[in-house]
């Protein structure tokens, strides 16, 4: 294993506190968040401290452990903490990680006394952290099988070690490409407004010296126009059982590009970002942000105050403009309707 590729972790955690590195400030600035309370950690989620739906579906369980402390004397401890469970999962509502996460963890106590629970939530939390990372390394072997040669890759948002427990889908993917020598380089959309391409991908791939180069979202087009990428990986928040997949805002345009020019669109995911009750996309809640995200750049007006604006932070691409999912379990391919299913219960397909 190599070394470098363990540099970056988005989530610590101690005896008596959870530490969230603070992406806001990526990558000028690493300074880790102390969360002791599960609002602490919701409170993180909601303004992006923490992001990309495993992480924050792992940093979701540890703020049960972290409630679980917090109410330890109090009387109904087990109904008390079941509303903080409400909370923490409905922090926010696109990553189905979140909500599968924290429900996972308070599945495994409800029986148990205060002093069980809260040493159970602390094991949990960690085994998710630890899992993520195999899982994501699994992924990135899958991720292998589906590529000849040496290939150059376009990718949008973040989906590596700060949207993950460790390693990455969609950038583990990429990851591994490189430790075996099959990368020639990766374009990395900016992806507005939030810039997690820029900030958070372009940072971890430049620590790693993984060859890659920032492009706006806007020229994503004429980069495939040039056949400079031979195709197109991404993570994913939440997928229905017909393939349709919620993801960064911008997913959906760069899939439509990359149908045009006929280019593969893989989505990388763990199996926990399948949601076995969304039917299709339009189950699939859109989380809409606010105005300011887009009318300000880190702080700076860019835009007229009073200007309306229409900011949502996830888009659904529809299952027909994805080539495959590759899963921890392995790839999942057309038609979806059948094999997402098959693979969602347990069946390899
Ligand atoms: O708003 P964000 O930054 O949490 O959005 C993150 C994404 O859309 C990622 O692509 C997704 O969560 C997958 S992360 C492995």
């Amino acid at each position: 294993m190599d070394p470098t590729f363990e540099l970056v972790e988005a989530i610590r955690a101690t005896d008596n506190a959870v530490y969230l590195l603070d992406q806001r400030q990526l990558p000028d600035i690493v300074d880790y968040l102390p969360c002791t309370t599960g609002q602490d950690v919701i409170q993180a989620i909601q303004v992006l401290a923490v992001r990309g739906a495993p992480a924050i579906g792992i940093a979701g369980a540890y703020g049960l452990w972290l409630e679980s402390r917090r109410l330890r004397d109090t009387p109904n401890f087990h109904d008390e903490l079941k509303k903080s469970a409400e909370q923490i999962q409905s922090a926010r509502p696109t990553a189905v990680n979140l909500s599968w996460a924290v429900r996972y963890a308070l599945s495994h106590v409800q029986s148990l006394g205060v002093d069980d629970t809260i040493k159970t939530l602390k094991q949990i939390a960690d085994q998710l952290l630890a899992e993520d990372v195999a899982l994501n390394r699994q992924i990135g072997d899958w991720g292998l099988s589906l590529f000849d040669g040496k290939v150059s890759l376009l990718t949008h948002c973040n989906t590596g070690s700060l949207a993950t427990g460790g390693y990455g889908t969609a950038l583990g993917v990429i990851r591994s490409l490189f430790r075996e020598h099959r990368l020639r380089e990766v374009f990395v959309d900016e992806t507005r407004p939030l810039l997690q391409g820029a900030r958070l991908t372009a940072w971890e791939l430049s620590q790693e010296k993984i060859p890659a180069r920032l492009i706006t979202d806007s020229m994503a087009g004429s980069v495939m126009a040039q056949h400079l990428v031979d195709g197109v990986i991404v993570g994913a928040d939440r997928i229905a059982l017909n393939g349709d997949t919620a993801n960064k805002i911008g997913t959906y345009s760069v899939a439509v590009l990359a149908h045009y020019h006929q280019i593969p669109f893989y989505v990388a995911a763990p199996l926990s970002t399948f949601d076995a009750n969304a039917l299709s996309g339009a189950d699939i809640p859109i989380e809409m942000r606010n105005p300011d995200e887009i009318r300000k750049l880190r702080g700076v007006n860019i835009a007229p105050e009073e200007i309306e604006t229409y900011n949502p932070a996830f888009d659904i691409t529809p299952g027909r403009l994805i080539t495959a999912f590759i899963t921890e379990k392995g790839v999942i391919r057309p038609p979806f309707d059948k094999t997402i299913r098959d693979m969602v219960s347990g069946n390899a397909p």
